[in-house]
């Protein structure tokens, strides 16, 4: 394929991602957005691979083959609720991949050797590059242990973390000086491994810093970093549309990571240097225990409560998606609104374990956009419905966000549910939610508790509707 035409197809693919990146921010276009880029990478690596510059075809093939069965086995088998872990795997290789295509280019004699200031710029995107695909290398494998929860979720907080914090960036810095310059150590190899040592350490110790209910916004983090490592991978290769993408997956992965942050009331900053969430809440104290008794409900007393309602307000989280109990909701909802009840669903930003979670599955079972709706936008109508329905939610709905100063998820804000008439929650046990916090919504005396996996409780609420 001649440049130019590997050119247009650059361009093309560039606009699709561009295209694939506006259809996925609604959900009516969501589905669009994905095919454009499917199209696009097909396409960027149709263009790649007929390139002059690639003539290994059988190193490529090698290579590209396993590759292609691992991935799709894994799509295929991998489970809604298992999204987030995949993810943060898929981030890892990116930051992998940045590191290696560093060093080989370092350390590829045929390579062309840029004189003066070109030769500085090529080195410095080769140290820039392999650090940050460290950190993300790294940071990704921490945050993939703590999803799946092969480590603990809760935050590590070494006594003068900010300082080695900044002991590593400087080092670091310095490390970089040393590489391009060769000023003291004359191997320019010795300071990039180093630095990519150093900053694989950062990465850990930044992440390992993040509590439990606080990973979203890191995993969003973690998203942006791979989009900056994948540019940063583009500029050593001198790949403008690799520099496009990861500047596209950089600056998209950045605005999410602010949404989420102002979702959960934290500052951007704070997530970046590591060690918010820290369990204590910033309040100095203990984190209160609530006490007191609970009323359990039955699927037969729920239906007759949904019946009589007027105006119903269901609050999906987590454990839906566990139950996969969207389907008979949105039969529920249907019967509901044939009957003249108000019916709309309530989302809170970090609901279930991806951003959009929630979305996805109301989507998935065509329950309508119109009735779907945010967190400040549904708020005030907590206290004039009827009846809220809280299916597998427990950190979205826990009023200590706002009450104890000591809880790990202080000033979060949450769906305040407990101002409708009724409210009735559907999960298994008292267990607590991913933050591992106890819910004093549970002990309140409007709220009934209906126990047991949600998929079936719904199919029996259903059926005595
Ligand atoms: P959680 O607070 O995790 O609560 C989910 C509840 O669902 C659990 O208390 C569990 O209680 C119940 N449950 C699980 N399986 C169930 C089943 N089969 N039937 C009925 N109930 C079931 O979820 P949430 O309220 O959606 O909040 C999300 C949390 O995850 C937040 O803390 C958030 O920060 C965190 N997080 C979010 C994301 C994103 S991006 N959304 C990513 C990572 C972490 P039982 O065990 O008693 O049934």
């Amino acid at each position: 394929m001649s440049d130019n035409v590997v050119i247009i197809c650059y361009i093309i693919a560039a606009i699709l991602f561009i295209l694939s990146l506006g259809g996925l921010s609604n959900q009516e276009s969501a589905r669009r957005g994905n095919w454009f880029g499917i199209i696009g990478m097909l396409l960027a690596l149709v263009a790649v691979t007929a390139s002059k510059e690639v003539t290994a075809y059988g190193l490529l093939a090698i290579s590209i083959f396993p590759a292609v069965v691992i991935g799709g086995f894994l799509a295929a088998r991998v489970k809604m609720t298992e999204m987030p872990e995949l993810v943060a795997i898929l981030h890892s290789f990116v930051g992998a991949a940045a590191v290696l295509v560093g060093l080989s280019l370092q350390q590829d004699s045929t390579a062309v050797h840029h004189a003066g200031i070109a030769g500085t710029i090529h080195n410095i995107e080769i140290f820039v590059g392999v650090c940050i695909g460290a950190i993300t290398f790294t940071g990704s494998i921490v945050a993939f242990a703590k999803l799946r929860g092969s480590i603990s979720g809760s935050p590590l907080l070494l006594p003068a973390r900010h300082l080695l914090n900044l002991v590593i960036v400087v080092a670091t810095i310095w490390l970089g000086m040393e590489f391009v310059s060769h000023g003291v150590i004359e191997n320019p190899l010795v300071p990039l491994l180093i630095a990519m040592v150093l900053t694989g350490i950062l990465g850990i110790h930044l992440v390992m810093a993040i509590g439990g209910a606080d990973m979203p916004v890191v995993v969003s983090m973690l998203n942006s970093y791979s989009g900056w490592a994948a540019a940063a991978a583009g500029f050593m290769l001198g790949n403008n549309l690799l520099i496009i993408v990861g500047a596209l997956v950089g600056s998209s992965g950045l605005i999410l990571s602010l949404f989420m942050c102002r979702g959960m009331n934290r500052s951007l900053i704070s997530v970046i240097l590591g060690g918010f969430g820290t369990g204590d809440g910033g309040g100095g104290g203990a984190v209160q225990t609530p006490e007191g008794d609970i009323t359990a409900i039955e699927a037969g007393a729920t239906a007759q409560l949904l019946n009589e309602a007027k105006s119903v307000i269901i609050v999906p989280g987590y454990g839906m998606a566990v139950a996969q109990a969207q389907h008979t909701i949105a039969t529920i909802t249907k019967k509901l609104r044939a009957n003249g009840t108000k019916v709309l669903f309530a989302i809170h930003p970090v609901a279930g374990r991806l951003p959009g979670h929630m979305n996805v599955l109301l989507a998935e079972a065509n329950i309508p956009y119109d009735i779907v709706l945010e967190l400040d936008e549904i708020n005030a109508d907590f206290a004039s419905t009827d009846v809220v329905l809280v299916i597998g939610a427990n950190d979205i709905v826990n009023p200590s966000a706002l009450d104890d100063p000591n809880s790990p998820i202080a000033g979060m804000p949450v769906l305040e549910v407990w101002n409708a008439k009724d409210v009735i929650v559907m999960k298994r046990s008292m267990g607590t939610g991913y933050a591992g916090v106890q819910n004093p919504l549970f002990f309140n005396d409007n709220t009934s508790m209906l126990f047991g996996d949600a998929g079936e409780n719904v199919d029996a609420i259903l059926a005595d509707m």
